[in-house]
């Protein structure tokens, strides 16, 4: 899918490039990213607003990756960027993107982190608790600031896949309880402090899901609550924020919707509830990350050991693991390989792929179909581009690996591999008293 094909070499090519050519100039485990995807994936939730004249925002949740040339590549489509710590906030400012569409989340930001995003006066701030606007409220008076905030709720809708639940209540440890009057709490205490703009809510239910059904139970929740607050405040919100999580196809089990279809559920039910509630339309914000590089993004492997045991199973192993994807360890999470350099061989059996780390754990498919494999040749992992690189690791000192992005027939490297010298650049000698004297 996307810009990928197999070449008349046989052999797998992304963007318009072949993957032989990218793993012998760039080494492997490589991450290939296909911007083209990247941007049609953009343009697919920016163009739903558009069509339907809805004032939003379409925030790249870039905790699913974070580098400069990703984030150079949504302010060129015209997104807005959701970081979560001093580190994406940093990366944001470092890539040139503009501060006033970048939003801050998090359930413990530090002092120096909301210092940071104050100074450099950011779109908005996602406040997650109580804790949050004291510190909030004291940093902007030093400062003489004023914050734009989003409270963040907690609606009681939790989304996964195929499967939503609704309770009264959710146990999370993010955002202010809708039911138990911990919003109302905070409305009362920001509307009454001068350090504080408040535009309006936000809440995220879930990541992977495939069906509207919890973006909408969410909002339902959301403005029944506002049509309370409404008379209790006078308040009216800017801004609704329904968060991410729309779903992505890693395997033939899953099933996602295309990024308009969610958006157009949304702005519908968001329209039916404002008539309701004769109230203006609010901007629409949402935080998009996996759907935005998860399917764009391809690690590369090179095939080493094989192990067999007879009538049970073959292992293949390949130059990386769970120290750059740690998904199916952590998650269980299930991707699509094939053999980048024998795209057109039949498929002989199912082996499964190991990855080189001292851990049984560390298996990265079980049971895929492959051609008979050879030390040497390419594996092509699907589906690696959101919570790959950026939970990637360095865990038995394996450097992390380069990314490349490809458009139009063309390779540029983004992010270097690091070095066994980058393994020992943060230690120092330990100097013992004990052992000198
Ligand atoms: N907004 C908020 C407030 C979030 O917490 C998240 C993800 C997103 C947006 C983006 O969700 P997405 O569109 O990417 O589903 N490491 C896990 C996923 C953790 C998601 C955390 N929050 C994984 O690899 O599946």
């Amino acid at each position: 899918h996307g810009s990928s094909k197999i070449n008349q070499n046989g052999h797998l090519e992304i963007g318009g490039v072949d993957t032989l050519e990218l793993a012998n100039k760039y080494g492997t485990p490589l991450y290939v990213y296909d911007v083209e995807l990247i941007r049609n994936r953009a343009r697919g939730f920016k163009s739903a607003f558009d069509k339907a004249n809805v004032k939003a925002q379409v925030a790249y949740a870039s905790k699913a990756f974070s580098s400069v040339a990703i984030i150079q590549v949504a302010h060129e489509e015209g997104l807005s960027l959701d970081v979560v710590s001093g580190g994406e906030l940093y990366t944001a400012l470092a890539a040139g993107f503009p501060a006033s569409r970048i939003h801050f989340h998090g359930n413990n930001k530090s002092q120096e982190e909301l210092r940071m995003a104050l100074e450099h006066n950011i779109g908005c701030i996602v406040v997650d608790n109580f804790y949050e606007i004291e510190l909030l409220n004291s940093i902007c008076r030093e400062l003489e600031a004023k914050a734009k905030i989003l409270l963040r709720v907690t609606p009681g809708v939790e989304a996964h896949t195929h499967d939503y639940i609704t309770t009264g209540q959710e146990d999370s440890k993010f955002g202010f309880d809708l039911h138990n009057g911990q919003v109302e709490k905070a409305i009362d205490q920001v509307l009454e402090l001068n350090s504080f703009e408040l535009l309006g809510f936000h809440c995220h239910i879930g990541s992977q899901i495939f069906e509207t059904t919890g973006f909408v139970l969410a909002a339902d929740k959301i403005f029944e609550k506002l049509k309370e607050w409404k008379s209790q405040f006078s308040f009216v919100p800017e801004v609704i924020n329904l968060g991410g999580g729309f779903g992505i196809r890693y395997t033939e089990e899953d099933e996602p919707l295309e990024p308009h279809v969610y958006v157009e559920k949304i702005i519908e039910t968001v329209k039916n509830k404002i008539t309701d509630l004769n109230m203006n339309m609010p901007e629409i914000w949402i935080e998009p990350g996996r759907s935005l590089v998860g399917d764009a993004g391809t690690t590369l492997y090179t095939v080493g050991s094989q192990k067999e045991i007879p009538d049970i199973r073959k292992y293949l192993a390949i130059d990386g693991g769970m120290s750059d994807n740690i998904r199916p360890s952590l998650y269980q999470a299930k991707y699509e390989a094939a053999l980048a350099n024998k795209m057109n061989v039949k498929h002989e059996n199912k082996v499964s792929i190991a990855g080189k780390c001292c851990e049984s754990g560390d298996m990265l498919i079980w049971d895929v179909p492959l051609p008979e494999a050879q030390p040497g040749d390419l594996l092509a992992v699907f589906c690696t581009g959101a919570y790959g690189y950026s939970m990637s690791n360095n865990y038995n000192r394996i450097p992390r690996p380069a990314v490349v992005f490809v458009e139009n027939g063309e390779a540029g490297l983004v992010i270097k591999r690091e070095t066994l010298e980058d393994i020992v650049r943060l230690d120092l000698p330990y100097k013992s008293k004990v052992m000198n004297s």
